[in-house]
């Protein structure tokens, strides 16, 4: 198992105005796999990220990565695992505005002791003729396509993506979950997705659904459908 979560708690506020975000969450995550987290509004999804990608703290439980308990690393030692094994994309691109693609994309590798080669990358994104576009000149979809770059070149061992579809149309959202569905299959990355868009779940190889900061369901798809023949 890559990623073990063990009954994972989580509360925010104090008194009256406590409310637990995460009940009691437990999961096994394997290598490679694609894992769609979905879930209404407010079910606890973002903070279950946050969680797993050392952002934020849980209250309780364990979390197990390449077999290492997180809570016995120190803040050093948390950085370094963001750094070396974490990717993420978000729904906003958070894309430096006065860096070029390319550049936003090299800013990815050189945080990484393994970065895949940026040329190769820019290519598989589609953005070879946009490279030396800042990204107040690119589209939602394009600068989301850069924002992945950034995100893949380190070449993460896991891939935490939050919605990151959410600010676009649907046929650039569905060229971008293509796109991630690419990338899981040409390198192997783990990818965790939340989404509150229910047709997703068909491209997974792990369904998990939080309700009320629990999970509601979990299940692997013995078949998946490809991003491209996704409909909602
Ligand atoms: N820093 C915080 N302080 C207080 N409450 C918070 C904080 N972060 C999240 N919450 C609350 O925790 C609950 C879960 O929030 P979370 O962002 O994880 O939901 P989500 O499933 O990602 O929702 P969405 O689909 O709207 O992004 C919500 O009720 C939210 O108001
Ligand atoms: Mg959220």
């Amino acid at each position: 198992m890559q990623l073990e979560l063990q009954n994972i708690k989580k509360s925010f506020g104090e008194g009256d105005s406590r409310i637990e975000v995460l009940k009691d969450i437990s999961l096994g995550i394997e290598k490679g796999e694609f894992v769609v987290l979905l879930g209404p509004s407010g079910s606890g999804k973002s903070t279950l990220l946050n969680i797993i990608g050392g952002i934020d703290n849980a209250d309780s439980g364990k979390i197990i990565i390449n077999g290492k308990l997180m809570s016995d690393m120190d803040e050093k030692a948390l950085t370094a695992y963001r750094r070396d094994h974490l990717g993420y994309i978000f729904q906003m691109y958070n894309l430096i505005p006065n860096l070029t693609v390319r550049e936003n994309i090299e800013v990815g590798a050189y945080l990484s002791k393994k970065p895949l080669n940026i040329d190769e990358i820019i290519d598989i994104l589609g953005l070879t003729n946009h490279q030396n576009k800042v990204p107040s000149q690119l589209s939602g979809g394009q600068q989301q396509r850069c924002a992945i770059g950034r995100a893949i070149v380190k070449n993460p061992d896991i891939l935490l993506c939050d919605e990151p579809t959410g600010a676009l149309d649907y046929n650039t959202s569905k060229e971008i979950l293509a796109l991630i569905e690419q990338v899981n299959q040409k390198y192997g990355n783990t990818v965790i997705m939340v989404t509150h868009n229910d047709a997703i779940k068909n491209m997974a190889d792990f369904v998990v659904k939080l309700r009320d900061g629990g999970i509601r369901k979990s299940y692997r798809n013995e078949e998946k459908i490809a991003a491209k023949e996704l409909d909602w």
